[in-house]
């Protein structure tokens, strides 16, 4: 997507041929800057901080990085060692587990020698698939949001976190038939939920869309169901960092009140998920899904531009007060009204799913 006019993506290789390029999203919207990585650790390091987020890139990142690591060594252990550090850095998106699988099951019978170049081909296969995905994602959900639309009047959205185009290699899950409509001439306006604890909505959905000229309105994070509740929403489209089996969704934290919210309202509520976000080894997603569980201190502290105009971190709570922070919850596919994947739209079920992707029969 473009920022001020230029095409950018999340990730891609420095002009070397081999190191990586990524954007820094924990500066953003305040700096934009661009970080090279060069090793293995330098690459988990940025997925477990948080350098890039959201579930494709995170699968995209982790490809790349295991590149880097058998540039380093390739044998049998380095490559075994290198995925493990990588699969441990972020626990909720499955796309992670997904993409290092791919990774091994190409690279592990080949020759040591052999092996770099392919793990090269192959991440860039898999960035290239996100895309494309991504691009068909934005194609099936455009239709809802053209259905939506009546009189002339903007199609009010609501989504939650970011899944935009800095979630993922470009186009963004949840916000790629949101692009797509604006750039049909269809009118929206997305309601942003801030997102706390890390305030992705705050900082990088209303960034990206503001980059690219999409009308959107910052809201609190409990501002949805009030409103839905006032008929200000015409639907609810989220994306998802791991969808089980039978269409129960692992998205970021407070998705779930949107869900519960929406359905009480009867406001629609759509899942965009790329076929990289289903983990058909599992069923429940309550009980079945890894939360990942971050700092207390995202809970007690906020950062932002102080009136100076430094950046600052400050404490929004007594010292003593201890926090929890668990990072995703689920939401139950009978609350879901459909999926929006790369094949088409389906319910959220296992055999609304298995109708789309029938070889996970
Ligand atoms: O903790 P994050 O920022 O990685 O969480 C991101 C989300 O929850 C997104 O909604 C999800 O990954 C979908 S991304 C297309």
């Amino acid at each position: 997507m473009n920022i001020d006019g230029t095409p950018y993506r999340t990730i891609w290789l420095d002009d070397d041929g081999w190191s990586l390029r990524i954007i820094d999203q924990t500066k953003l919207p305040w700096g934009f800057e661009i970080l090279r990585l060069t090793t293995l650790d330098q690459t988990a390091h940025a997925i477990r901080t948080m350098l890039v987020r959201g579930a494709p890139l995170i699968g995209a990142t982790a490809a790349y990085g295991l590149c880097l690591g058998l540039r380093a060594d390739a044998s049998d252990a380095a490559l075994e060692r290198a995925a493990a550090l990588l699969l441990a850095t972020r626990p909720t998106a499955v796309n992670l587990r997904w993409a290092l699988a791919r990774m091994l099951a190409r690279l592990r019978d080949l020759p040591i020698r052999a092996r770099p170049a392919a793990a090269y081909a192959e991440a860039a296969a898999i960035a290239e698939e996100d895309v494309a995905q991504n691009a068909a994602i934005g194609r099936f959900g455009v239709e809802l949001i053209a259905h939506a639309a009546s009189g002339g009047r903007a199609v009010n959205i609501l989504t939650h976190c970011n899944a935009g185009w800095l979630a993922t290699v470009d186009w963004g899950t949840a916000l790629a038939p949101i692009y797509q409509a604006h750039d049909q001439g269809i009118a929206v306006h997305v309601f942003v939920d801030e997102t706390r604890p890390r305030n992705q909505g705050a900082s990088l959905t209303a960034w990206e869309l503001g980059k690219h000229g999409v009308a959107h309105t910052l809201i609190t994070d409990n501002a949805g169901g009030h409103l839905m509740q006032r008929g200000r929403v015409d639907l609810v489209i989220v994306g998802a960092d791991r969808v089980t089996r039978q269409g129960d969704v692992a998205n970021k934290i407070g998705t779930y009140l949107k869900a519960l919210a929406a359905r009480d309202t009867d406001v629609p509520f759509w899942v965009a998920v790329p076929s990289s976000s289903i983990d058909w080894t599992i069923d429940d997603g309550v009980s079945e899904i890894p939360i990942e569980e971050r700092a207390a201190s995202e809970v007690t502290m906020v950062t932002g531009r102080a009136l100076d105009g430094s950046i600052a971190t400050i404490r929004i709570s007594p010292k003593e007060s201890p926090a929890a922070n668990p990072a995703f919850d689920v939401t139950p596919a009978r609350l879901v009204s459909g999926l929006i994947t790369e094949r088409g739209r389906c319910a959220a079920s296992a055999g609304g799913l298995l109708s789309l992707f029938p070889e996970q029969r």
